[in-house]
Protein backbone atom coordinates (compact mmCIF):
# COMPACT_ATOMS: atom_id res chain seq x y z
CA UNK A 1 0.00 0.00 0.00
CA UNK A 2 1.28 3.29 -0.80
CA UNK A 3 0.63 5.26 2.14
CA UNK A 4 2.62 2.19 4.60
CA UNK A 5 5.49 4.60 4.76
CA UNK A 6 3.26 7.03 6.91
CA UNK A 7 2.42 4.39 9.19
CA UNK A 8 5.44 4.73 11.69
CA UNK A 9 5.89 0.96 13.54
CA UNK A 10 6.93 2.41 16.73
CA UNK A 11 8.91 -0.14 17.54
CA UNK A 12 10.79 -0.61 14.98
CA UNK A 13 11.70 2.73 14.02
CA UNK A 14 11.56 5.54 17.23
CA UNK A 15 13.06 3.41 19.97
CA UNK A 16 15.78 0.40 20.48
CA UNK A 17 14.60 -2.46 22.31
CA UNK A 18 15.87 -1.02 25.79
CA UNK A 19 13.29 1.94 25.65
CA UNK A 20 10.43 -0.45 25.20
CA UNK A 21 11.10 -2.98 27.79
CA UNK A 22 11.62 0.29 30.27
CA UNK A 23 8.16 2.12 28.78
CA UNK A 24 5.63 1.28 30.86
CA UNK A 25 2.03 -0.36 29.54
CA UNK A 26 -0.88 0.08 31.63
CA UNK A 27 -2.45 3.34 33.72
CA UNK A 28 -0.83 2.22 36.33
CA UNK A 29 2.86 2.18 35.81
CA UNK A 30 2.31 5.06 34.46
CA UNK A 31 4.11 7.51 37.24
CA UNK A 32 2.81 10.57 38.05
CA UNK A 33 0.80 13.23 36.07
CA UNK A 34 -1.79 12.36 38.89
CA UNK A 35 -4.68 14.81 37.36
CA UNK A 36 -4.29 14.17 34.03
CA UNK A 37 -4.39 9.98 34.50
CA UNK A 38 -7.42 10.32 36.44
CA UNK A 39 -9.24 12.17 34.18
CA UNK A 40 -8.16 10.16 31.30
CA UNK A 41 -9.45 6.66 33.35
CA UNK A 42 -12.80 7.97 34.32
CA UNK A 43 -13.06 8.95 30.11
CA UNK A 44 -12.36 6.30 29.44
CA UNK A 45 -14.28 3.88 31.44
CA UNK A 46 -17.16 6.16 30.42
CA UNK A 47 -16.39 5.60 26.86
CA UNK A 48 -16.34 1.74 27.53
CA UNK A 49 -19.62 1.91 29.38
CA UNK A 50 -21.39 3.81 26.53
CA UNK A 51 -19.35 1.74 23.78
CA UNK A 52 -18.62 4.62 22.15
CA UNK A 53 -15.26 6.01 20.72
CA UNK A 54 -13.17 7.63 23.26
CA UNK A 55 -13.55 11.99 22.78
CA UNK A 56 -9.97 12.96 20.95
CA UNK A 57 -7.58 13.49 23.02
CA UNK A 58 -4.79 16.36 22.91
CA UNK A 59 -1.84 16.08 25.14
CA UNK A 60 1.07 18.83 25.05
CA UNK A 61 4.21 19.92 27.05
CA UNK A 62 8.39 19.61 26.43
CA UNK A 63 10.03 16.81 24.57
CA UNK A 64 10.42 13.49 26.81
CA UNK A 65 7.47 13.80 29.57
CA UNK A 66 5.42 10.75 28.57
CA UNK A 67 2.90 11.79 25.72
CA UNK A 68 3.56 8.89 23.36
CA UNK A 69 3.81 6.36 25.87
CA UNK A 70 0.50 7.33 26.96
CA UNK A 71 -1.46 7.21 23.93
CA UNK A 72 -0.06 3.81 23.78
CA UNK A 73 -1.75 3.26 27.59
CA UNK A 74 -4.85 5.00 26.18
CA UNK A 75 -5.30 2.52 23.60
CA UNK A 76 -4.15 -0.17 26.06
CA UNK A 77 -7.02 0.89 29.02
CA UNK A 78 -9.73 1.05 26.09
CA UNK A 79 -8.38 -2.17 24.61
CA UNK A 80 -8.45 -1.44 21.06
CA UNK A 81 -5.50 -0.87 18.39
CA UNK A 82 -3.13 2.25 18.04
CA UNK A 83 -1.95 3.62 14.34
CA UNK A 84 0.74 5.98 14.66
CA UNK A 85 1.68 8.46 12.12
CA UNK A 86 3.85 11.69 12.64
CA UNK A 87 2.59 15.12 11.86
CA UNK A 88 5.46 15.97 8.93
CA UNK A 89 4.83 12.43 7.37
CA UNK A 90 1.38 13.17 6.03
CA UNK A 91 2.53 14.58 2.67
CA UNK A 92 -0.60 13.46 0.90
CA UNK A 93 -4.44 13.98 1.44
CA UNK A 94 -4.24 10.36 0.43
CA UNK A 95 -2.14 9.42 2.67
CA UNK A 96 -4.36 10.40 6.11
CA UNK A 97 -7.78 9.31 3.67
CA UNK A 98 -5.48 5.15 3.76
CA UNK A 99 -4.80 5.67 7.64
CA UNK A 100 -8.69 7.00 8.14
CA UNK A 101 -9.60 3.99 6.30
CA UNK A 102 -7.76 1.44 7.84
CA UNK A 103 -9.11 2.16 11.40
CA UNK A 104 -11.32 -0.42 13.29
CA UNK A 105 -13.75 0.90 15.31
CA UNK A 106 -12.88 2.34 18.54
CA UNK A 107 -9.09 2.80 17.45
CA UNK A 108 -6.85 4.79 18.69
CA UNK A 109 -4.95 7.03 15.67
CA UNK A 110 -1.79 8.74 17.08
CA UNK A 111 -0.49 12.04 15.34
CA UNK A 112 3.12 12.96 16.89
CA UNK A 113 4.44 16.14 16.05
CA UNK A 114 0.54 17.19 15.19
CA UNK A 115 1.14 20.84 14.62
CA UNK A 116 3.46 20.32 12.13
CA UNK A 117 0.72 18.80 9.71
CA UNK A 118 -0.01 20.37 6.47
CA UNK A 119 -2.75 22.72 6.88
CA UNK A 120 -4.82 20.97 3.95
CA UNK A 121 -3.98 17.63 5.63
CA UNK A 122 -5.97 19.26 8.64
CA UNK A 123 -8.79 20.31 6.68
CA UNK A 124 -9.38 16.34 5.74
CA UNK A 125 -9.39 15.35 9.62
CA UNK A 126 -11.85 18.19 10.31
CA UNK A 127 -15.11 15.89 9.28
CA UNK A 128 -13.20 13.14 10.20
CA UNK A 129 -12.87 13.87 13.99
CA UNK A 130 -16.21 15.37 14.10
CA UNK A 131 -18.92 13.29 12.03
CA UNK A 132 -16.47 10.39 11.15
CA UNK A 133 -16.74 10.85 7.72
CA UNK A 134 -14.37 11.68 5.19
CA UNK A 135 -14.81 14.03 2.25
CA UNK A 136 -12.36 13.09 -0.92
CA UNK A 137 -12.71 14.35 -4.43
CA UNK A 138 -12.39 11.42 -7.05
CA UNK A 139 -12.57 11.74 -10.86
CA UNK A 140 -10.16 13.93 -12.92
CA UNK A 141 -9.91 17.49 -13.70
CA UNK A 142 -13.16 18.95 -15.40
CA UNK A 143 -15.04 15.19 -14.35
CA UNK A 144 -14.55 15.39 -10.73
CA UNK A 145 -16.27 14.63 -7.93
CA UNK A 146 -16.84 14.75 -4.00
CA UNK A 147 -17.76 11.84 -2.31
CA UNK A 148 -18.14 10.80 1.20
CA UNK A 149 -16.99 7.70 2.94
CA UNK A 150 -18.26 6.69 6.77
CA UNK A 151 -15.42 6.05 8.99
CA UNK A 152 -15.56 4.24 11.88
CA UNK A 153 -15.52 6.29 14.89
CA UNK A 154 -12.11 5.86 16.85
CA UNK A 155 -10.38 8.51 18.61
CA UNK A 156 -7.47 11.04 17.74
CA UNK A 157 -4.81 11.68 19.95
CA UNK A 158 -2.71 14.09 18.83
CA UNK A 159 0.64 14.96 21.27
CA UNK A 160 2.43 18.45 20.17
CA UNK A 161 5.35 20.06 22.26
CA UNK A 162 3.80 23.93 20.88
CA UNK A 163 0.03 23.94 21.64
CA UNK A 164 0.21 27.44 20.59
CA UNK A 165 1.17 26.78 17.08
CA UNK A 166 -2.05 24.37 16.46
CA UNK A 167 -4.50 26.05 14.48
CA UNK A 168 -7.87 26.90 16.82
CA UNK A 169 -10.03 25.04 14.14
CA UNK A 170 -8.04 22.19 14.96
CA UNK A 171 -7.50 22.65 18.74
CA UNK A 172 -11.43 23.31 19.01
CA UNK A 173 -12.37 19.48 17.76
CA UNK A 174 -10.36 18.07 20.88
CA UNK A 175 -12.56 17.15 23.57
CA UNK A 176 -10.05 16.49 26.05
CA UNK A 177 -6.85 18.53 25.99
CA UNK A 178 -4.12 18.17 28.49
CA UNK A 179 -0.48 19.71 29.53
CA UNK A 180 1.63 17.30 30.58
CA UNK A 181 4.07 19.22 33.54
CA UNK A 182 7.32 18.42 34.46
CA UNK A 183 7.73 15.53 37.27
CA UNK A 184 8.76 16.20 41.10
CA UNK A 185 11.92 14.36 42.28
CA UNK A 186 9.89 12.05 44.42
CA UNK A 187 8.07 10.61 41.10
CA UNK A 188 11.38 10.75 39.15
CA UNK A 189 12.69 8.61 41.98
CA UNK A 190 10.20 6.13 41.53
CA UNK A 191 10.18 6.06 37.62
CA UNK A 192 14.30 5.17 38.00
CA UNK A 193 13.52 2.71 40.74
CA UNK A 194 10.92 0.85 38.59
CA UNK A 195 13.39 1.15 35.50
CA UNK A 196 16.16 -0.53 37.55
CA UNK A 197 13.91 -2.70 38.38
CA UNK A 198 12.60 -3.86 34.95
CA UNK A 199 16.44 -4.07 33.93
CA UNK A 200 17.29 -6.21 36.62
CA UNK A 201 20.03 -3.95 38.23
CA UNK A 202 20.62 -2.93 41.41
CA UNK A 203 20.52 0.41 42.62
CA UNK A 204 20.92 2.32 46.47
CA UNK A 205 18.26 4.93 47.62
CA UNK A 206 20.64 7.77 47.46
CA UNK A 207 21.67 6.95 43.73
CA UNK A 208 18.00 7.08 42.53
CA UNK A 209 17.17 10.31 44.31
CA UNK A 210 20.50 11.93 43.46
CA UNK A 211 19.32 10.80 39.65
CA UNK A 212 15.68 12.58 40.22
CA UNK A 213 17.56 15.35 41.14
CA UNK A 214 19.63 15.47 38.40
CA UNK A 215 17.05 14.56 35.61
CA UNK A 216 15.83 17.57 34.64
CA UNK A 217 12.07 16.98 35.85
CA UNK A 218 11.70 14.62 32.67
CA UNK A 219 11.89 10.94 32.46
CA UNK A 220 13.13 10.17 29.56
CA UNK A 221 16.43 12.02 30.92
CA UNK A 222 16.15 10.09 34.20
CA UNK A 223 15.87 6.54 31.76
CA UNK A 224 18.80 7.82 29.97
CA UNK A 225 20.98 9.04 32.80
CA UNK A 226 20.32 5.87 34.42
CA UNK A 227 21.93 3.72 31.59
CA UNK A 228 24.84 5.81 31.31
CA UNK A 229 25.14 5.71 35.34
CA UNK A 230 24.39 1.41 34.98
CA UNK A 231 27.38 1.17 31.92
CA UNK A 232 29.87 2.83 34.52
CA UNK A 233 28.85 0.85 37.05
CA UNK A 234 29.56 -2.63 35.44
CA UNK A 235 32.93 -0.72 34.30
CA UNK A 236 34.33 0.88 37.29
CA UNK A 237 32.54 -1.14 40.18
CA UNK A 238 30.58 -4.42 40.95
CA UNK A 239 27.31 -3.44 38.35
CA UNK A 240 25.61 -2.10 41.99
CA UNK A 241 24.78 1.38 40.95
CA UNK A 242 25.37 3.94 44.21
CA UNK A 243 25.72 7.25 45.23
CA UNK A 244 29.84 6.94 44.62
CA UNK A 245 29.53 6.03 41.10
CA UNK A 246 26.07 8.03 40.52
CA UNK A 247 28.40 11.14 41.28
CA UNK A 248 30.99 10.28 39.61
CA UNK A 249 29.45 9.29 36.36
CA UNK A 250 26.87 12.28 36.24
CA UNK A 251 29.92 14.49 36.25
CA UNK A 252 31.68 12.97 33.74
CA UNK A 253 28.33 13.53 31.76
CA UNK A 254 28.49 17.22 32.89
CA UNK A 255 24.88 16.87 34.24
CA UNK A 256 25.08 19.58 37.31
CA UNK A 257 23.48 19.64 40.90
CA UNK A 258 20.18 20.79 39.34
CA UNK A 259 20.01 18.72 35.76
CA UNK A 260 21.06 21.43 34.04
CA UNK A 261 23.20 20.61 31.19
CA UNK A 262 26.04 22.50 28.99
CA UNK A 263 23.37 24.20 26.64
CA UNK A 264 21.46 25.27 29.69
CA UNK A 265 24.62 26.91 31.38
CA UNK A 266 25.82 28.15 27.31
CA UNK A 267 22.18 30.14 27.40
CA UNK A 268 22.64 31.90 31.06
CA UNK A 269 25.85 32.29 30.18
CA UNK A 270 25.26 33.74 27.16
CA UNK A 271 22.92 36.00 28.35
CA UNK A 272 25.13 37.32 31.44
CA UNK A 273 27.95 37.82 29.82
CA UNK A 274 27.03 39.14 26.43
CA UNK A 275 23.56 40.84 26.96
CA UNK A 276 24.45 41.72 31.00
CA UNK A 277 22.14 39.68 32.26
CA UNK A 278 19.01 40.67 30.26
CA UNK A 279 16.40 41.56 29.37
CA UNK A 280 17.25 40.31 25.62
CA UNK A 281 15.15 38.87 22.51
CA UNK A 282 15.02 34.97 21.90
CA UNK A 283 16.46 36.01 18.57
CA UNK A 284 19.31 37.25 20.19
CA UNK A 285 19.85 34.39 22.27
CA UNK A 286 19.65 32.01 19.47
CA UNK A 287 22.12 33.37 17.33
CA UNK A 288 24.48 33.50 19.94
CA UNK A 289 24.61 30.10 21.19
CA UNK A 290 23.65 28.79 17.62
CA UNK A 291 20.41 26.93 18.76
CA UNK A 292 16.92 27.02 16.99
CA UNK A 293 15.02 29.22 18.54
CA UNK A 294 12.31 26.52 18.59
CA UNK A 295 14.68 24.73 20.37
CA UNK A 296 14.89 26.73 23.10
CA UNK A 297 11.48 27.60 23.57
CA UNK A 298 10.13 24.07 22.94
CA UNK A 299 13.11 22.06 25.02
CA UNK A 300 15.48 24.47 27.69
CA UNK A 301 13.84 27.44 28.38
CA UNK A 302 10.66 25.63 29.84
CA UNK A 303 12.41 24.03 32.61
CA UNK A 304 14.35 27.27 33.16
CA UNK A 305 11.53 29.32 33.86
CA UNK A 306 10.03 26.38 36.09
CA UNK A 307 12.84 26.35 38.30
CA UNK A 308 12.67 30.09 38.51
CA UNK A 309 16.59 30.58 36.61
CA UNK A 310 15.09 32.17 33.93
CA UNK A 311 12.17 34.98 33.78
CA UNK A 312 9.91 36.10 30.57
CA UNK A 313 9.26 39.96 30.38
CA UNK A 314 7.60 42.13 27.83
CA UNK A 315 11.30 43.02 26.85
CA UNK A 316 12.75 39.89 26.68
CA UNK A 317 14.36 37.17 28.94
CA UNK A 318 15.74 38.13 32.08
CA UNK A 319 18.03 35.97 34.56
CA UNK A 320 17.28 35.50 38.22
CA UNK A 321 19.54 36.08 41.11
CA UNK A 322 19.37 32.59 41.73
CA UNK A 323 20.75 31.85 38.17
CA UNK A 324 23.84 33.97 39.37
CA UNK A 325 23.70 32.02 42.75
CA UNK A 326 23.79 28.76 41.12
CA UNK A 327 26.26 29.53 38.28
CA UNK A 328 28.47 31.24 41.24
CA UNK A 329 28.44 34.21 39.39
CA UNK A 330 28.42 37.70 41.47
CA UNK A 331 26.33 39.93 39.99
CA UNK A 332 28.03 43.14 38.71
N1 LIG B 1 4.84 8.66 33.57
C1 LIG B 1 5.87 7.87 33.25
N2 LIG B 1 6.20 6.84 34.04
C2 LIG B 1 7.26 6.06 33.73
N3 LIG B 1 8.04 6.23 32.65
C3 LIG B 1 7.75 7.23 31.82
C4 LIG B 1 6.66 8.10 32.08
N4 LIG B 1 6.60 9.01 31.09
C5 LIG B 1 7.61 8.74 30.27
N5 LIG B 1 8.31 7.68 30.69
C6 LIG B 1 9.53 7.14 30.06
O1 LIG B 1 10.18 8.21 29.37
C7 LIG B 1 10.41 7.90 28.00
C8 LIG B 1 10.00 9.09 27.16
O2 LIG B 1 8.60 9.21 27.12
P1 LIG B 1 7.79 9.54 25.77
O3 LIG B 1 8.53 9.00 24.60
O4 LIG B 1 6.42 9.07 25.98
O5 LIG B 1 7.87 11.12 25.78
P2 LIG B 1 7.20 12.17 24.78
O6 LIG B 1 6.49 13.16 25.64
O7 LIG B 1 6.42 11.46 23.75
O8 LIG B 1 8.43 12.89 24.14
P3 LIG B 1 8.55 13.65 22.70
O9 LIG B 1 7.88 14.98 22.86
O10 LIG B 1 10.03 13.80 22.53
O11 LIG B 1 7.91 12.77 21.69
C9 LIG B 1 9.58 6.65 27.71
O12 LIG B 1 10.35 5.74 26.98
C10 LIG B 1 9.22 6.07 29.06
O13 LIG B 1 10.03 4.97 29.34
MG1 LIG C 1 6.80 11.23 21.71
Amino acid sequence: MENESVLTNYDLENDNTLDNTIRPETIEEYVGQTEVKENIKVFVEAAKIRDEALDHVLLYGPPGLGKTTLAFIIAHELGTSIKTASGPSIEKSGDLAAILSSLEPGDVLFIDEIHRMPRYIEEILYPAMEDFSLDIIVGSEGNSRNIKIDLPPFTLVGATTRAGDLSSPLRDRFGIISKLQYYTVEELKNIIKRTARVLAVEISEEASLELAKRSRGTPRIANRLFKRVRDFALVKGNGVIDLTITNEALNRLKVDNMGLDSTDHELLLAIINKFNGGPVGIEAISSSIGEEVTTIEDVYEPYLLQTGLLKRTSRGRIVTDKAYEVLGISKS
